[in-house]
């Protein structure tokens, strides 16, 4: 597929993916949506990828929903309405769902779905100075789509504070609360997303792809519910190639085969 909004660098098995619109600091039109949803759904399926780096070029990582686009809506059916909204809701999904890790690369800004972007990636990383926001409630709407995803990494208390003023906050409160992992100087931004990576790389693909299904099956749950799901993955992981050469790797005192 042509990319229009994005860039897209494959990189042995790190694949990097760029927002591509600096013009308006990254924010996400219908073409982005499709092509990112898209971009990261095919990265999903191929082996070689390990590891996806999600970036915004330019000043910004994302401003959000591109507001004349959200605003264009009022010229739409209800049906076309719903249909564009489920598309950025399946891209959301997408992010936060791929079998690959997603490490965010977050500088300048990252507001309203922007935001939403980092809280659905696995590891994010901010430069300090960097802005949040769900600013939503400023612009006569609601974090509707991320909201599964930023409750989920803030949790409700954070969550009734920000969603509720819209306000804006800087990269050290977004690590505090849980929406990125960490906060480092701009010129350290780089090697900090390089370290994640490469401890990513340490990690056996299949099982780094099975520990995301496995968040994502355990969160929220009641131990009894989930216990016959852990007690089968562990079951089917440890007989499985991958889970064996781990194991027989570190007993012979040698490196598995997936690290170089
Ligand atoms: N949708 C559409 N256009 C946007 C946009 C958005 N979400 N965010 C920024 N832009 C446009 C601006 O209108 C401006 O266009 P112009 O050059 O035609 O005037 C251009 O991008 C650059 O924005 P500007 O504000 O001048 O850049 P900045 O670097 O000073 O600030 C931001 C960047 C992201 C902090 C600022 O643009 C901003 O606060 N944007 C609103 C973000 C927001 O609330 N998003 C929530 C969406 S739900």
């Amino acid at each position: 597929m042509e990319l229009e909004r994005l860039q897209l660098d494959l990189d042995g098995p790190v694949a990097r993916v760029w927002l591509n619109r600096p013009e308006t600091r990254n924010a996400f039109d219908g073409l982005m949506v499709t092509e990112l949803r898209k971009t990261l759904f095919d990265l999903g399926s191929l082996d070689q990828v390990r590891v996806v780096v999600l970036g915004g070029r330019g000043p910004s990582f994302c401003a959000g929903a591109d507001l004349q686009w959200m605003k264009a809506a009022a010229g739409f059916t209800r049906e076309e309405n719903l249909r564009e909204a489920q598309a950025l809701a399946d891209l959301f999904f997408t992010v936060y769902n791929s079998p690959k890790p997603i490490v965010a690369r977050v500088q300048g800004a990252a507001l309203g779905g922007g935001s939403g972007l980092v809280a659905a990636s696995d590891i994010p990383v901010a430069a300090l100075g960097t802005q949040f926001g769900f600013t939503e409630v400023r612009l006569g709407i609601v974090p509707a789509l991320i909201s599964p995803y930023v409750i989920g990494k803030i949790g409700e208390s954070a969550a009734r504070e920000l969603f509720l003023t819209g306000e804006r906050f800087e990269a050290v409160r977004a690590a505090e609360i849980g929406l990125v992992r960490a906060a480092v100087p701009p010129e350290d931004l780089d090697a900090a997303v390089e370290g994640r990576v490469q401890e990513l790389l340490q990690a056996g693909p299949r099982a780094v792809a099975e520990a995301k299904a496995l968040i994502r099956e355990v969160a929220w749950k009641r131990v009894e519910d989930v216990q016959r799901y852990t007690v089968e993955r562990i079951s089917d992981l440890r007989v499985s190639p991958e889970g064996q050469e781990g194991m027989r790797a570190f007993l012979e005192k040698r490196k598995p085969s997936w690290v170089k």
